[in-house]
């Protein structure tokens, strides 16, 4: 079942341009969270790539081309350059654990629009691998910082706000992004979202799937165990056409 509620969230970002209102609408499927989650041994079936596992075959088609993960995107030199920018402005900051009908668990957050010649240079490798040529992007990045016991409740972003494509790097820890298609829980896609990588989600996947980060203990990737840690992720969004 879809839109249990919606969830509107300001960002407090001093570098905002204007109010920007993010709507996240949140999936309450507890069904599909029994079945995945209370079986670990679930394994789903690999795709051709070591960080794609899926429910079904044909579900691994439905998302080809829809849904990628480039491992290793950004170096350690260039995950510290990333820390050092965003660190002093988050660790002023509380986690949120308080907002039970939130998308997010555990969080903190901000945005920003002006980054140091590294950090910019790398934004931009994301910007020219990610989205379609000329596609008007969102100017402020969202950085998320989830607290090791936060985690992303299942969730489509909001299509009034942004647009086909959402292309996330992921920062301090290894996660488990899973997509569950909205019209049928049982069709299900997990990510393996290795620290330093860059994932991408466009169209189908973006709009069709809901998508979550695994909390810790529910952290498995084809039946493995993979240990989440406090997790940031610098996300780059299109603007809707
Ligand atoms: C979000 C979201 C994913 C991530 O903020 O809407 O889905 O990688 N974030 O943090
Ligand atoms: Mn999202």
């Amino acid at each position: 079942m879809r839109l249990a509620f919606r969830v509107l969230r300001q960002f407090e970002g001093k570098t905002r341009l204007g109010p920007v209102v993010w709507v996240r609408s949140v999936s309450d499927s507890p069904p599909l969270r029994g079945v995945v989650n209370d079986n670990k041994d679930i394994k789903g079936v690999k795709g051709e790539q070591s960080w794609l596992c899926a429910s079904s075959v044909p579900v691994l088609q439905t998302v080809r081309g829809h849904v990628e993960v480039r491992e290793n995107f950004i170096t350690e030199e260039e995950e510290n350059a990333l820390l050092k920018e965003l660190e002093p402005g988050l660790k002023k900051k509380r986690y949120e654990f308080d907002h039970w009908d939130d998308a997010i668990h555990g969080y903190r957050e901000t945005e920003r629009l002006q980054w140091g010649s590294a950090c910019a240079a790398l934004l931009g490798r994301v910007r020219a691998v990610a989205f379609p040529e000329g596609s008007p992007l969102l100017g402020p990045v969202h950085v998320l910082d989830l607290d090791k016991a936060g985690y992303i409740k299942p969730h489509v972003d909001s299509v009034k706000f942004c647009g086909s494509t959402i292309a996330g790097l992921c920062l301090l820890s290894d996660s488990v992004m899973r997509l569950v298609r909205e019209e049928n829980p049982a069709d299900w896609v997990d990510l393996l979202l290795s620290r330093r990588s860059l994932y991408i989600l466009r169209d189908e996947a973006r709009f069709k799937f809901t998508h979550e980060i695994l909390k810790d203990e529910d952290s498995f990737f084809s039946g493995q165990r993979v240990p989440r840690h406090r997790r940031i992720s610098v996300i780059c969004r299109n603007l809707p056409v």
